[in-house]
């Protein structure tokens, strides 16, 4: 199924958000090449499409349109070298509302070391990162994209992020991070030391690693 299709097959974007409760954990397996396998109840609730429209299917099923494709890109490249990605990502359900999630993700090899499934982990992202940060960076990323394509959204992110001296992951791993501490000093709670000091308390609770 190609993205124009499956545009055209789903019911028109909704500018509103799913209802979900965002203590869970969205799961999803799939192949080597995205095509889903497995989806946890959470992913079926949150989605709102049933197992069996999910299975078989390439998992930009949930693509939103507001999503810059470099990305995905950037995803994709380090998936298939085998390493981990921490994205932010707005997810289409089949009713056409949308739901912010942050992934994590694991690589599953065969006794070659081929790649053979990818296991996503997806938690809720506080809105405030959402609305202050990753709006803004993405609907510029998209607007380029349009304009003159992924080469120069992806030119656009590498001197975004090389003017902060950080990595994706890094950026948005410190974003959470800074909007925990925020909150956490706003609640009167001290977080321990050794998450501060790694900056990761957020993706230990949240990811349990
Ligand atoms: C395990 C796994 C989970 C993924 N989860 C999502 C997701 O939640 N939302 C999404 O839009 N794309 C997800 N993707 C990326 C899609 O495969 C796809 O690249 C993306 O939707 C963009 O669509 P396109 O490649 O057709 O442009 C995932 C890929 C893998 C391997």
């Amino acid at each position: 199924m190609n993205q124009e299709n499956q545009f055209q097959n789903r019911t028109a974007v909704i500018d509103k958000e799913v209802t979900w409760d965002k203590t869970q954990v969205i799961m999803s397996k799939t192949n080597a090449f995205g095509i889903i396998e497995y989806a946890n109840e959470v992913f079926v609730d949150v989605c709102g499409y049933e197992d069996y429209e999910l299975m078989g299917q390439p998992h930009n099923i949930i693509r939103h349109p507001d999503m810059p494709k470099v990305i995905f890109k950037v995803l994709w490249e380090n998936l298939k070298q085998g390493k981990n990605f921490h994205a932010i990502v707005k997810n289409l359900a089949k009713s056409g509302r949308y739901y912010w999630v942050i992934t994590d993700f694991d690589i599953a090899r065969d006794e070659n070391g081929v790649i053979v499934n990818y296991f996503a982990r997806r938690q809720a992202v506080p809105q405030e990162v959402v609305s202050l940060h990753i709006e803004p960076l993405y609907k510029k990323l998209l607007q380029i994209e349009a304009a003159s394509g992924v080469e120069f959204s992806e030119k656009y992110l590498i001197g975004f992020l090389e003017e902060k001296k950080r990595s994706y992951i890094e950026y948005i791993k410190e974003l959470i991070y800074e909007h925990e501490k925020a909150q956490s000093k706003f609640a009167q709670y001290e977080l321990k030391e050794e998450d501060e000091e790694e900056g990761k308390g957020f993706f230990k609770r949240l990811f349990g690693r």
